[in-house]
């Protein structure tokens, strides 16, 4: 049984890939508040730490990746809470997740369901054991995919597998889930996390700014990210300049400055 003061999501660290697990078995791995707000925390310090090249998330327990939004969870919400506490925070945290810097792999070591899958979709590669389901049953529950199943998972995966997911209430097994584009690989049960590895390496074999700005790209032409991507870069460039170094040291020495426009 998971205790209030034990992590929802374990952290750890394999040379340079980071190792997210969502460690709520009991619930299959059920996303509540906390579970976001470790998820929220866990972004910021990857994005910051310098020694991490690779990002690996999976669930612990073999049955479930996730199982989606703790339906106690959010089921008690008054409308505007369920809007501001659950749903913009968990979008603010996927968003987190599909932006970090570095690649990040989701292994599906167990089903993928709701908000399990939508969390899936985040990453920039899934991984699928043989055994594992995937769908979007909330309407089925009176809710909608609220975690962006209906925005960026449409935008990466397209609508039509969507549909079928989110009105018709289809479940996929894995290899359907693979023609369909919803996993990248599918591997047999409990090889996911040694695919995901040998994956994460070859990342941390290439060139770590060169890796960062093609995500960021591919992110931009997706629609993820395009305001931060330009701006992020056009900023890199500009501080690369003289310029910048004249300009900050004119504002020190309080003088004009004296631009050389390289
Ligand atoms: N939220 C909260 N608790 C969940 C959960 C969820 N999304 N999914 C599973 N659980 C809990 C169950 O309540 C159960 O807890 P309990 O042992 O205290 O009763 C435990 O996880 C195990 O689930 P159980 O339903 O007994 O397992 P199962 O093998 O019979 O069924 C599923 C597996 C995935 C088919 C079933 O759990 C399910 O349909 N879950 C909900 C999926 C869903 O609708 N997700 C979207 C939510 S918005």
């Amino acid at each position: 049984m998971t205790g209030a003061s034990e992590p929802r999501v374990r952290f750890g660290q394999d040379g340079a890939i980071a190792i997210l697990t969502l460690a709520r078995p009991d619930k299959l791995n059920a996303l509540d508040e906390a579970a976001i707000g470790e998820l929220g925390a866990l972004c910021q310090r990857i994005e910051r730490d310098e020694t991490i090249r690779a990002v690996i998330l999976t669930g612990e327990g073999g049955k479930a990746f996730s199982a989606g939004g703790d339906i106690g969870g959010w089921s008690g919400k008054t409308p505007l809470e369920f809007g501001r506490f659950w749903l913009r925070e968990g979008h603010a945290v996927f968003d987190a997740l599909a932006r970090l810097r570095q690649p990040l792999i989701a292994v599906l070591n167990g089903h993928a369901l709701g908000g399990g899958l939508e969390l899936a979709a985040a990453a920039d590669l899934r991984i699928a054991e043989s055994h594992v389901k995937l769908g979007l049953p909330e309407a089925g529950l009176g809710i909608i995919p609220g975690w962006s199943g209906t925005q960026r998972a449409v935008r990466r995966f397209g609508a039509p597998a969507i549909r079928r997911m989110a009105l018709f209430g289809e479940v996929f097994e894995a290899q359907a889930a693979l023609e369909l584009g919803l996993v990248d690989v599918v591997v047999a049960t409990g090889e996911g996390m040694a695919e995901a590895k040998r994956l994460a390496a070859k990342v941390c074999e290439r060139a770590p700014v060169a890796t960062e700005l093609t995500k960021m790209l591919i992110n931009a032409a997706e629609g993820e990210e395009r305001e931060r991507v330009l701006e992020t870069m056009a900023g890199m460039f500009a501080a690369s300049t003289e310029d910048l170094a004249e300009g900050v040291a004119a504002f020190r020495d309080k003088r004009r400055p004296d631009f050389s426009g390289r």
